[in-house]
């Protein structure tokens, strides 16, 4: 064998132990989701590399390649696309073409990417909006709220609850030829976090009269005191979201002081006058037992309580919507969870189910056995897979159905 061979051998080996990640068994088109995930991993390498060179912040990086993915309000001859804002706050605006008599639905959605990245313009959000517009032949509103690390909590909730609140006055809805009874807000991952939030927060807000129909929360993050459930145990290192960047995410979202996330990623952050917080992420008590496997619940692990102080937002239910009282869940609307077997988050969705059932809320849990996180990311060429059109038919039928 020529020195030229044994390079391209050595190089091909390399290249093979770069891309391969083990992928759970029951997910189809493995090979395709493990390059997609090796590209995702480089380009978090990238952002890593970029940060300690001092040149970039780790987030600025992420939003520069997702920011790649962004499209124009392209109107198409379903559906009438624009640019606009709701009390000062940006969203892009879906409203179906087709004539028809009477009031439409209306969805409000809000885009994921851990609070720092993302947006409404993003390719696969840009498609799953119009699919409902023309769909349901309902008025879609996508949110475009600032992100982190240039802006903290509570910003990303009140650009959300600012759009929604001003949507929600009859006179928007008259405009916009809306049912004031048939209004759905949606959310995946941080977005349906912030769905979850604005949806409990509305609850208290005597100025709004217009109650929500349903609320879709696609693979929320929900909680923030324990990052250590069987779901962050069991997909650590699961595509797209490992645990690691989910813990960034989470602390980015409250500050860029790099403690927070220590704490969080040793699962130590949590002061000890919060304790009394525990008892409403208690997985040993939350989870059927089918998701506990043979995990062994451990009593937590206190922090120190300058970072509570300092940082409150974590431990509000604003940013954590399971960190409320059962009297608060009552007069939630009717709920739809969307959890993935293979996700860090896959607890925090089944948790608020358990929670909101207990109290009597109607809950649709639709768990998926062979998704991983963000999986409606993935309905756009050429990184699309069968599983993300088989989940966003699903979501959007159960919409159609129930909206
Ligand atoms: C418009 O709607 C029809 C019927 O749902 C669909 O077949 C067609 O692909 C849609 N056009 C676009 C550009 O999405
Ligand atoms: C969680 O639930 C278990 C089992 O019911 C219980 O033993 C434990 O004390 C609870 N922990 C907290 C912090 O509420």
């Amino acid at each position: 064998m020529g020195t030229k061979s044994l390079c391209l051998l050595l190089a091909s080996v390399l290249v093979a132990y770069y891309v391969y990640t083990p992928i759970p068994e029951n997910i189809e088109e493995r090979w395709k989701l493990m390059l997609i995930n090796a590209g995702f991993r480089t380009v978090s390498h990238v952002a890593e590399f970029a940060e300690w060179l001092d040149l970039m912040h780790y987030m600025e990086v992420l939003m520069m390649i997702t920011s790649l993915e962004y499209t124009a309000p392209i109107s198409d001859e379903n559906v009438t696309v624009t640019d606009t804002k709701f009390n000062n706050v940006p969203a892009r605006l879906y409203m179906p073409r087709k004539q028809s008599s009477g009031l439409k639905r209306a969805v409000i959605y809000i885009h994921g990417g851990g609070w720092c990245v993302g947006g409404s313009a993003m390719e696969p959000y840009d498609l799953l909006s119009r699919w409902t517009a023309n769909k349901l032949n309902a008025v879609v509103v996508s949110v475009e709220y600032r992100l982190a690390p240039m802006y903290h909590f509570p910003v990303q909730f009140e650009d959300v609850y600012t759009v929604v609140k001003f949507f929600l006055q009859n006179s928007v809805l008259a405009q916009y030829g809306v049912d004031p009874n048939r209004i759905c807000i949606s959310g995946d991952s941080a977005g349906g976090n912030l769905a979850a939030a604005v949806a409990q927060q509305l609850l208290d807000d005597l100025e709004v009269k217009v109650k929500l129909k349903i609320q879709a929360l696609l693979y929320p993050a929900l909680q923030t005191l324990d990052l250590d459930l069987p779901s962050y145990k069991d997909n650590e290192n699961k595509p797209i979201l490992p645990k690691s960047l989910m813990v960034r995410f989470w602390s980015e979202y409250f500050t860029t002081d790099v403690s927070l996330q220590e704490a969080m990623a040793s699962n130590r952050h949590v002061p000890a006058e919060s304790s009394h917080l525990f008892r409403f992420v208690n997985w040993s008590n939350l989870l059927p037992e089918k998701f506990k496997k043979d995990h062994v619940y451990a009593s937590p692990i206190y922090g120190s309580s300058m970072l509570g102080k300092k940082y409150p937002g974590f431990l509000d239910p604003r940013a954590a919507p399971l960190l409320v009282d059962d009297t608060k869940l009552l007069g939630l609307p009717v709920t739809y969870v969307l959890t993935c077997q293979h996700d860090v988050l896959r607890d925090d969705g089944i948790m608020y189910v358990s929670r909101l059932r207990e109290v009597g809320i109607e809950v649709i849990h639709d768990h998926i056995e062979d998704a991983i996180h963000g999986v409606l990311m993935f309905i756009t060429s050429p990184t699309d897979l069968a599983l993300g059109h088989r989940v966003a038919n699903r979501y959007i039928e159960w919409l159609n159905i129930n909206l």
